[in-house]
C-alpha cells in the first residue's frame, strides 16, 4: 500500500511540471498578507473618511496605508519566493569553500532548494535532505516532489532523502562536514525543541565542519547556542532587496 502511494505521487509529481518547482514558502501566510491588504483597501472605498474615538481619526487614510503595506509585504513575499530564494541560495552556498567530497545535511530541506544547489557542488560527496515534509510550511511539499525536482536538476544520484524531525536526527555523531538549513528552525515554535534541533547540528557536524543556518527570525537565539556548545560563530545578513523578510545566515564552525 505504502509503495502504491509512494509510486502514484511520484507520478502525480512527475505529471506537475518538467522544470524544477520549488514551492511556495508558507502558503498561508502569502496569501493571508494578500487577502487581508486587499480586503482593506477594498473597505477603505466604503467607509466614512473621519471617525470620531475620542479624537477624529482618518479612517479612510489608515485604511489605505494598512492594506497598501499588507499588499507590497505580499508583493514582496512573493518576490523573494520567484526570485529571491535563488539568489539567497546561492548567496548561503557561497559562504564556503566547496572540495566536492563533503558530505552535506540539508536540514528542512523542503523541495530542494538548498540540497539540489550544494549537490552541484560536489564531485565524490553526498548531499543529504531532511524533513517530515509539511504542507503548512511549504507549498506542494512532499518527498516525491523533492526527488522529482532532483531528477530534473540531474543529482539525485549524489543525493538522498530522510523523513525525520530535526529534533531527532537518525545520523551518527560528527556525520556531516556542511550541515545547511533555510527557514526551517523558527517552524519549530516549541524553545526547548528547538535547542534539542540545534544540538542535533552540533551533534552531527564533523570537526573542522561548518552549519549555515539561515533564517528571518530566532538567529540569535542559534548564534548563541552554537557559542555555548563550543563553535565559532558569525552572522551575516543576505539581502535585503530579495528576501522578504529579510534573512540572516548564521555562519558556525566546530573547532577541530
Ligand atoms: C519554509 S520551508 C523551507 C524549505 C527549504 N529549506 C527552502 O528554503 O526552500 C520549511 C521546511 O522546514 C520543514 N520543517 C519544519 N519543521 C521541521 C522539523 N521539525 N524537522 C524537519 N523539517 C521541518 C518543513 O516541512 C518545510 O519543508
Amino acid at each position: 500500500m505504502a509503495d502504491r502511494i509512494r509510486a502514484s505521487e511520484v507520478t502525480m509529481a512527475t505529471q506537475q511540471s518538467s522544470k524544477p518547482n520549488y514551492g511556495v514558502d508558507a502558503p498561508g501566510v502569502l496569501r493571508n498578507l494578500f487577502l487581508v491588504g486587499g480586503g482593506a483597501l477594498l473597505l477603505s472605498f466604503f467607509v466614512p473618511h473621519t471617525v470620531h474615538l475620542g479624537a477624529v481619526v482618518d479612517f479612510r487614510s489608515s485604511l489605505r496605508w494598512t492594506g497598501g503595506w499588507f499588499v507590497f509585504s505580499s508583493a514582496l513575499f512573493l518576490l523573494y519566493v520567484k526570485y529571491g530564494k535563488f539568489q539567497h541560495r546561492d548567496f548561503m552556498l557561497s559562504l564556503y569553500n566547496w572540495r566536492g567530497n563533503e558530505q552535506v545535511l540539508d536540514v528542512g530541506c523542503g523541495r530542494g532548494l538548498l540540497l539540489a544547489g550544494a549537490a552541484k557542488h560536489l564531485t565524490t560527496g553526498h548531499a543529504t535532505g531532511l524533513d517530515i515534509w509539511s504542507n503548512v510550511d511549504m507549498g506542494g511539499n512532499s518527498e516525491a516532489a523533492t526527488l522529482h525536482n532532483l531528477q530534473l536538476e540531474g543529482v539525485s544520484q549524489r543525493c538522498s532523502l530522510v523523513s525525520e524531525d530535526a529534533q531527532q536526527m537518525p545520523f551518527p555523531d560528527d556525520s556531516f562536514d556542511v550541515v545547511v538549513s533555510n527557514l526551517c528552525l523558527h517552524n519549530i515554535y516549541d524553545r526547548s525543541a528547538r535547542l534539542r534541533a540545534l544540538h542535533q547540528i552540533v551533534r552531527v557536524l564533523k570537526p573542522g565542519g561548518i552549519a549555515l543556518i539561515s533564517d528571518y527570525k530566532l538567529t540569535g537565539e542559534y548564534a548563541a547556542e552554537f557559542t555555548d556548545a563550543g563553535l565559532i560563530v558569525q552572522r551575516r545578513w543576505g539581502s535585503i532587496l530579495t528576501t522578504f523578510p529579510p534573512l540572516r545566515v548564521v555562519i558556525a564552525r566546530k573547532p577541530v
